[in-house]
């Protein structure tokens, strides 16, 4: 296996200049982040707090094992996507170690509107399920929620990824023999009710935690009985007589405390320990915000980064002489071994034949697959064109989409068009996903989109006899070209949930590390490919 070497010289002025370039990267996600962690800010958190009650994020570093890593999954979820600010779309997520059992977390956060779930919400909620479901992991679900966020109804209740789902989700994994314990922690209204009345077993806070489906303002209106919430469904009513709930706590603090014993019944879970001695890479995996370059046009290169993600910088590369804009070789991460793709140009047809090839083999040996997305595209062109680049690429993007293997992707650069198909992107599954702050990813890049629709305007223009000049057709790009800019930012699509996490490149190695240690404690899927275009 070959040891990786540096030609990067970390004292340079090309390396200082790209670490400052980064620090406009990190300073824009970094500004994002702070509002998603101010919550539902300093006003509502004291309400929450006078009201006897812990916020979600304290809930949740109460619930896991101190000491021990959370990995968060849409911290960035919501970010000024609607009209109020929905910090984190109302919801803390993520995997963590409670009672050294790996568990998927969700907490409604009541200081943002109410705990109610916007149509982000649900999404953030059935990503969270969706790992589980994967990992096969157990879940708690911390319910403070005033359930579906009535003005935009239309848009999270229902269609087929909508509110539904998430109860349809719970009882699925209930039969998969997934755990999913629910605490109520506040006023759980609607869905909010359903989540811990879906749950295998549940517990309510005495005073502050109710469940009901309809609250006392509309049990008033639809029968006219005047009851307040604690008679309606507070933790007397359901421990005593309803048997809704299955545990009574007398706080937040003994609330979490029953969550873990719970937890602690099952047999232990603790990932397994991983099958290779862990090994920090030979090169600071502080020094990779000094490898991208400054600029986004010039390509990060392939091996210095993984020189500062494998363990002992160790690559076992695969076909190194051919198909060299992409590299694939087995190395490992924290002592998980790995499959690992990173872009080293554009994709032609042999580098997506070697890379369809790789994913089989790891696929059949069992190796989870890293997706390191550095990617423009596929090559276009006549010759290409005549050379079958569709039908060789077709067979990449089948591999990646039948590959049964945990698959990981992790934007490190641009990551566009049929190229971001091909390494794995967001539709193809990958177990998680995340975003380096100077990534960027869009169908195709702003240029090149605000050259195409120009090109189509003066085709249309030309029928008429008409002609852009330079100026029009520099006006007719900018806002293009602007608008590529935004929303293909790693803040727009954290927004959006199209990634998990924006971490930074420092973070990668532990990030990663947490979700193959997920992994592996999965049973691996059988993988059966489909027609490979020959
Ligand atoms: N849809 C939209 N907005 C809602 C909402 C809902 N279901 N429930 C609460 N809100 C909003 C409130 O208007 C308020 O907005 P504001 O901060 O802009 O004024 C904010 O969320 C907080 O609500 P508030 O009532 O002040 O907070 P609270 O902590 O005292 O009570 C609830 C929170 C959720 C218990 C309470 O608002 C409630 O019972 N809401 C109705 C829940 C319901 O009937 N849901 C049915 C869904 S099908």
């Amino acid at each position: 296996m070959a040891i990786l070497r540096t030609r990067i010289d970390s004292g340079g002025e090309a390396f200082r200049q790209n670490r400052q370039a980064y620090e406009t990267h990190r300073a824009a996600v970094a500004a994002a982040r702070e509002k998603s962690l101010a919550a539902g800010g300093e006003k509502a958190i004291a309400l929450h707090h006078s009201r006897g009650k812990l916020t979600a994020r304290e809930r949740v570093s109460r619930l896991l094992d101190p000491g021990t890593p959370f990995l968060e999954i849409g911290q960035l979820a919501g970010h000024e996507v609607y009209d109020d600010p929905v910090a984190s779309a109302g919801m803390v997520a993520g995997l963590g170690m409670v009672t050294g059992r790996l568990v998927s977390i969700v907490a409604n956060d009541a200081t943002v509107k109410g705990g109610t779930y916007y149509p982000l919400t649900v999404k953030k909620h059935i990503r969270a399920q969706q790992i589980a479901r994967e990992n096969k992991l157990a879940s708690v679900y911390l319910v403070d929620s005033g359930g579906a966020f009535l003005p935009l109804q239309d848009d999270l209740f229902p269609d087929e990824h909508h509110f539904g789902s998430i109860f349809r989700s719970i009882a699925e994994m209930s039969a998969m023999g997934l755990p999913q314990v629910a605490a109520v922690m506040g006023q759980c209204t609607a869905g909010g009710a359903y989540i811990p009345a879906m749950s295998d077993e549940t517990v309510i806070v005495r005073d502050t935690g109710t469940i009901y489906l309809g609250g006392p303002q509309l049990v008033q209106a639809a029968t006219g009985e005047v009851v307040d919430a604690q008679r309606l469904g507070g933790a007397e009513v359901h421990t005593r007589h309803s048997a809704v709930a299955d545990h009574h706590a007398i706080d937040d603090q003994h609330c979490l405390m029953l969550v873990r014993e719970i937890l602690s019944r099952r047999p232990a879970s603790a990932p397994p320990a991983p099958p290779q001695r862990p090994e920090p890479p030979l090169y600071d995996p502080a020094e990779l915000v000094g490898i991208v370059p400054a600029n986004p046009r010039e390509p990060i290169p392939a091996r210095e980064v993984l020189a500062r993600i494998l363990d002992g910088s160790r690559l076992l590369e695969y076909r190194e002489r051919w198909g060299q804009s992409i590299v694939c070789g087995t190395g490992a991460i924290n002592g998980w071994p790995v499959g690992v793709l990173v872009n080293d140009g554009v994709l032609f047809s042999e580098s997506a034949q070697k890379a369809a090839n790789f994913i089989e083999i790891c696929s059949q040996r069992d190796i989870p697959l890293l997706f390191l997305h550095n990617i423009s595209g596929f090559m276009v062109g006549e010759e290409y064109e005549a050379g079958g680049i569709a039908r060789h690429g077709a067979k990449m993007v089948n591999a990646v989409s039948c590959s049964r293997v945990p698959k990981f992707s992790v934007l490190i650069g641009g990551s566009y068009g049929a190229g971001n198909f091909a390494m794995c992107g967001r539709a193809f599954g990958p177990r998680l996903m995340a975003m380096w702050p100077n990534a960027r990813t869009s169908v195709m890049g702003g240029e090149q989109a605000a050259t195409v629709l120009t090109l189509v305007r003066e085709a249309q223009l030309a029928k008429q006899g008409r002609a852009m000049t330079a100026g029009e057709a520099e006006a007719f790009k900018a806002p293009i070209r602007e608008a590529y800019e935004t929303r293909s930012h790693p803040v727009h699509a954290a927004a959006r949930l199209w990634v998990d996490a924006v971490i930074d490149p420092a973070d990668t190695r532990p990030w990663l590390t947490l979700g193959l240690a997920s992994a592996a404690a999965s049973p691996s899927q059988e993988t059966r490919f489909g027609v490979f275009r020959m």
